[in-house]
């Protein structure tokens, strides 16, 4: 018989972390070049190059995952990858992760959504990000380096028809997607869907330049000269700064992580499919806790010194500006072994 105790994961800065993402993955079957480095680059590091045994097994990620909601007062938990829908265990660990009394949430590219749509009616999963950079379907190839733009389209609709909450992530890239904005939010006249705009992040391998990014004030006067915009209250813990357009059905909202971060309050700790638990997106001071737990030992302090140690902002780079930085991030892993 479990106890919910009142322990709670709390910083040096006195944030509280009871958000958990957990990376199933990080394999996917799409190709980003923003997400998924292209082999052109030495960075095999970047890439949890793992092999299957050095990964976190069904058992031991259920296992890891029930500490953090029993024993660290963990409230929410969203599955990531690379690709979470692809792991074989997938439907069974989505399952058991639907027992925890926690919000459960997904992040996906929807590439497989129609399959598993009717498990999260089941266990009431009913918010699913779905990333989605371009409404046209040969961009969309393009980036993903393949043919799957009417699949994630098509599972969009169904999601959306079967009355999911859904927020789609466009990632919003000088030269790339730019000149969509305005129809991704005009998407948002008719349907009870949430755009959400997220500035281009640097990770390693990925190409990153300040130049590409699309600032979260750029996203904004391009929407606000051609729409009459609204602000939207966001979540205490909210990443997003969310808008409707008056009288739109759906939202649009950004993730302004480059222009505008949101560090102060963070209350997020990632868990890598290797088994390392990550204090930040940005940090590379990741903490080993698949050793401690094959070897028995109680994972708690391990998880505590992990959010002792925790940055006040963005793993402890202050500006992407300065000079130098790239090395911070080109030593970490890549998005696609991180997770989001
Ligand atoms: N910058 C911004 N967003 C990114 N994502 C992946 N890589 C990047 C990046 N370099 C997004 C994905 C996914 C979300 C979890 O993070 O599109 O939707």
């Amino acid at each position: 018989m479990y106890h919910i105790t009142s322990f709670m994961l709390q910083d040096t800065f006195g944030r509280t972390h009871d958000y958990l993402r957990i990376s199933f993955t990080d394999k996917c079957n799409l190709k980003c070049f923003y997400c998924k480095p292209d082999g052109n680059t030495p960075i095999d590091h970047a890439l949890c190059t793992s092999t299957a045994s050095e990964k976190l097994s069904s058992a031991e990620l259920l296992s890891i995952a029930s500490d953090f909601v029993y024993k660290m007062g963990i409230k929410k938990i969203r599955i990531t990858g690379g690709e979470p829908l692809i792991r074989k265990d997938a439907y069974y660990l989505i399952k058991k992760l639907g027992e925890f009394p926690v919000s459960l949430a997904i992040t996906t590219n929807g590439v497989f959504l129609d399959r598993f749509l009717p498990l999260f009616k089941e266990i009431g999963l009913m918010s699913v990000n779905i990333s989605l950079d371009s409404l046209i379907p040969s961009r969309f190839n393009e980036i993903t380096k393949t043919t799957t733009f009417e699949k994630v389209y098509s599972n969009i609709e169904l999601a959306i028809e079967q009355g999911f909450h859904v927020k789609i992530n466009a990632v919003a890239m000088k030269n790339i997607n730019e000149d969509e904005i305005n129809d991704f939010v005009e998407w948002t006249r008719d349907l009870p869907i949430h755009v959400r705009f997220i500035e281009f992040m640097p990770f390693a391998g990925n190409k990153w330049e300040y130049e590409k990014v699309v600032s979260y004030k750029q996203i904004l006067d391009k929407i606000e000269s051609v729409y009459p915009i609204e602000k939207l209250n966001d979540e205490p813990n909210s990443t997003t700064k969310s808008y409707r357009v008056k009288s739109f059905l759906g939202t649009f909202a950004v993730i302004s992580s480059i222009t505008a971060p949101f560090c102060e309050t963070c209350n997020r700790i990632r868990l890598t499919t290797d088994g390392k638990i990550k204090n930040c997106l940005f940090s590379n001071e990741e903490v080993d806790l698949k050793s401690a737990l094959r070897k028995g030992e109680d994972i708690v302090p391990i998880v505590q010194r992990a959010i002792m140690a925790k940055h006040a902002e963005r793993g402890g780079i202050a500006a992407f500006k300065t000079r130098g930085v790239e090395s911070k991030y080109e030593e970490g892993r890549a998005m696609i072994s991180i997770g989001g």
